[in-house]
């Protein structure tokens, strides 16, 4: 199957940015970050912004965190510009302002994880290591164990699933990023496309008439209106938008029930998104 998914690959996998040639190292990671939880349209023209004012990590590292936060804007889950600036100074103090190469050493920089310690080891260093997320889960359970999703992730045996799937070594990059296009573009979660697969064939859920064997502990994701998440989005933007700190009687305004309002600043200050300048004044870090 490796060699169709690969072909299937070449002629339909999207032009994105982080798949050209000239793209950095530093790029790729940056992407990585923004793609764990935001949707590729939503990423590509933030990361456009993004690396045009910050090129290297050496760059963004004399920025300040608060500058990070504040370029996140709208991407959602803003502890990630935090780790990014958090990345980007160990990447300067501990390797020489290079983005590590191997798994080991990438998975030592803050907000690291398995998956994308790996992506960035084996998209842009050409590791020949398996990579896992969402997509290439559903692929696998699928065409491998007949499922019609992914079981509870658990990142040992997803791993084991895809490293005996692996070409040689000088495709396994082209591999990992072809299945996981096949399951953005074609075996997608509500509406697998199985007419245009290339590996329709050889799939054990196609094979076995599409069974719902559930989508069991695959967590869904919480209503946004109205959310605690939706209250923090709503300070968090107030000192965003403002050049300067910002007073509480500010903020009171952003968000009218007082009691979720003040959870959201609470919870802000505990993650380090904002910090307290005064007594009643709090500022991006
Ligand atoms: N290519 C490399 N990483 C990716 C990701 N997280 N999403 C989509 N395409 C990718």
């Amino acid at each position: 199957m490796q060699d169709q998914v690969i072909s299937w690959f070449d002629e339909n996998g999207r032009d994105l940015p982080w798949r050209a040639p000239e793209f950095t190292p530093w790029g790729a990671l940056v992407s990585e970050f923004m793609l764990q939880q935001t949707p590729v349209a939503r990423v590509v023209p933030k990361l456009t912004q993004w690396l045009a004012r910050w090129a290297t990590p050496a760059d963004l590292a004399v920025d300040s965190p608060g500058e990070a936060v504040r370029m996140w804007d709208k991407l959602g889950y803003p502890r990630r510009a935090l780790w990014l600036h958090a990345c980007a100074v160990a990447i300067v103090e501990k390797f020489d302002g290079n983005v590590p190469e191997t798994v080991d050493a990438l998975l030592t920089l803050p907000g690291v994880g398995p998956y994308t310690a790996r992506a960035i080891a084996v998209f842009v260093f050409g590791a020949h290591e398996p990579v896992v997320d969402t997509n290439i889960r559903r692929v696998i359970a699928r065409h491998e164990h007949g499922q019609s999703d992914q079981d509870h992730p658990n990142t040992a045996r997803d791993l084991a699933d895809m490293a005996a799937l692996l070409p040689e070594p000088s495709q396994s990059p082209r591999f990992n990023q072809a299945v996981m296009e096949l399951g953005a573009l074609v075996c997608t979660a509500r509406a697998p496309r199985c007419e245009v697969c290339p590996i329709a064939s050889s799939c054990a859920w196609r094979s076995a008439g599409y069974p719902d064997t559930g989508a069991r502990g695959v967590p869904k994701q919480a209503r946004y209106e109205g959310s605690d998440r939706q209250a923090r989005g709503a300070v968090l933007n107030v000192l965003r938008e403002a050049a300067h700190p910002v007073s509480r009687d500010e903020i009171d305004e952003c968000w009218s029930d007082a009691p979720q309002r003040d959870r959201a600043v609470a919870s802000l200050l505990r993650d380090g998104l904002i910090v307290l300048v005064d007594d009643e004044v709090l500022a991006l870090p």
